[in-house]
């Protein structure tokens, strides 16, 4: 969307914010700016909505506040994408004007049907939450038609307060919606809802309901099938930490299992965080036509100080993921499309750590880094990223714990947290180092790095607000190499 281009259509509220997005696109400070993440234009940007593929292109809603960049009366920002790399900017989708939504169009996902896209969303009118259904027949401007799940369709013991971020998959004839919500108890649960024309809903089942969800509720769940399997994720307000996982204020889980959609039962056999960093929440995934899955989320947290904000904008999204199941578990690879950004290449084999650890051409701060580590004697091995001066953000493998740690504490900034937040700085997750062998994958972009480690079988993102663009090994209590390492600019 360019100055002078306000698109025609929308409601009062979209066009509105349209306008205020052209005349204040001038105003965003560009300097930690991504260049290939979707970003809020100008504003707020926290979830993913209604992430699918329609009328020739992928869509990304997302909850957006035009006027300040911070949390605020929910709108649905739209971006469409041809690659998931290169993001154009649409007029707002939804706006909270509407006499159901007017405190805010609340988190929640798109289903194509009869050649027309539809939004299933979360309509706020003070402290009751609703689903509402938009629909749109050219993938540009949405007619609110309504709630389409009210209160009264909770089943006993549940707040009106809390019931929200539909997801809707399809199986055999029906549709199908999980939403979180809130007992009486405090008890955290996600409900299941069934259609026949996503209009008229009745209510399936309970899938979960239990106090682990000590801040809230299972926010935006997200079902779909994978390789036979039933995978389940949501993002609960609190989680219990386990170890090294879920150390944030609030996690995002991914769940395996059955799911008997007449009952609403899942038989779970396994689960796990989905991503072991700082800055990954609410989850979305879509099914491509060419038959991928490929996963969203968003690059913040909540309860932290966001230094971008004083630039005139707060949050932005992962580089997309696609998603398989391997040994059991769920593997994340970035989209292969960002392969085709891939420019400048270099290439180093059998390099010690220790004699060379600065590489020639190997720096930067909008690249992809694909490496192999021997991790031979050393105690801890990695890398600094963002490098320069006193400042830096580390990944590196340390033996003595056996996990693979993400430091961003001598980044330069300092990001504060919730009080029940341990820390905000240092994240480790444990991986494989069968044959003393450790790989990573690393994408950065400005001010974001994310870490896919052995082939995807754990990721890690994370901001860092640093200003050199250094890229430095290090091996520290023995010695270690690189078996093998390439080095790309990410242009787009
Ligand atoms: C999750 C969330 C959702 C809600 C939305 C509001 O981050 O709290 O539960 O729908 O954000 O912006």
């Amino acid at each position: 969307m360019k100055k002078n281009s306000i698109p025609a259509g929308g409601s009062y509220g979209t066009r509105i914010a349209d306008l205020y997005i052209v005349h204040n696109l001038a105003a965003v400070n560009g300097s930690s700016r991504h260049t290939y993440h979707a970003m809020p234009p100008v504003g707020w940007m926290n979830d993913p909505n209604g992430f699918n593929e329609a009328f020739g292109k992928y869509h990304l809603f997302y909850q957006f506040y035009p006027y300040g960049p911070s949390w605020d009366s929910m709108h649905w920002g739209h971006y469409t994408t041809q690659d998931f790399v290169k993001w154009k900017l649409e007029p707002t989708a939804l706006a909270p004007d509407g006499q159901d939504d007017r405190d805010g169009c609340f988190s929640g996902c798109s289903v194509v049907k009869d050649g027309k896209l539809y939004l299933i969303y979360t309509s706020v009118m003070g402290d009751r939450q609703t689903q509402s259904l938009a629909v749109s027949s050219d993938g540009v401007s949405f007619e609110k038609l309504g709630v389409v799940i009210s209160g009264e369709q909770l089943p006993k013991g549940c707040l009106k307060t809390d019931f929200r971020d539909p997801k809707v998959f399809k199986r055999g004839e029906d549709y199908y919606l999980l939403a979180g919500a809130l007992s009486e108890k405090s008890e955290g649960m996600i409900l299941l809802y069934r259609s026949r024309d996503l209009k008229k809903w009745e209510f399936a089942g309970t899938i979960r309901r239990d106090n682990l969800t000590t801040r809230g509720i299972y926010e935006c769940p997200d079902f779909f099938e994978l390789g036979g399997c039933d995978v389940m994720f949501a993002s609960p307000q609190g989680y219990r930490t386990d170890d090294w996982r879920y150390e944030n204020v609030q996690s995002s889980v991914y769940m395996l299992g059955k799911l008997d959609e007449k009952t609403g039962v899942f038989e779970k056999t396994y689960e796990d965080e989905i991503d072991g960093g700082f800055d990954f929440y609410a989850p979305q995934t879509m099914k491509t036509s060419d038959g991928r899955t490929v996963m969203i989320a968003w690059m913040q947290m909540w309860q932290r100080f966001i230094p971008t904000a004083k630039h005139g904008w707060a949050g932005a999204m992962i580089l997309p993921r696609e998603l398989s199941l391997k040994d059991g578990k769920l593997f994340q690879n970035p989209v292969r499309e960002i392969e085709r950004y891939r420019w400048n290449p270099v290439h180093f084999g059998n390099v010690i750590i220790g004699n060379r650890n600065e590489l020639t051409k190997v720096n930067g701060t909008k690249i992809e880094l694909c490496f192999t580590l021997d991790l031979g004697t050393a105690k801890r091995v990695g890398i600094k990223l963002y490098q320069g001066g006193e400042h830096d953000a580390r990944i590196y493998y340390d033996r003595e714990r056996d996990r693979v740690i993400f430091d961003r504490s001598r980044m330069g900034v300092e990001i504060s947290h919730d009080p029940e937040e341990k820390d905000a700085t240092v994240r480790s997750v444990k991986v494989s180092t069968e044959g003393n062998r450790l790989s990573m994958r690393i994408f950065l972009d400005v001010s974001s790095c994310e870490v896919f480690l052995n082939g995807g079988e754990r990721t890690m993102t994370g901001n860092v607000y640093s200003d050199g663009s250094g890229v430095a090994f290090f091996a520290e209590g023995g010695s270690a190499r690189i078996i093998s390492l390439d080095k790309y600019d990410i242009v787009v």
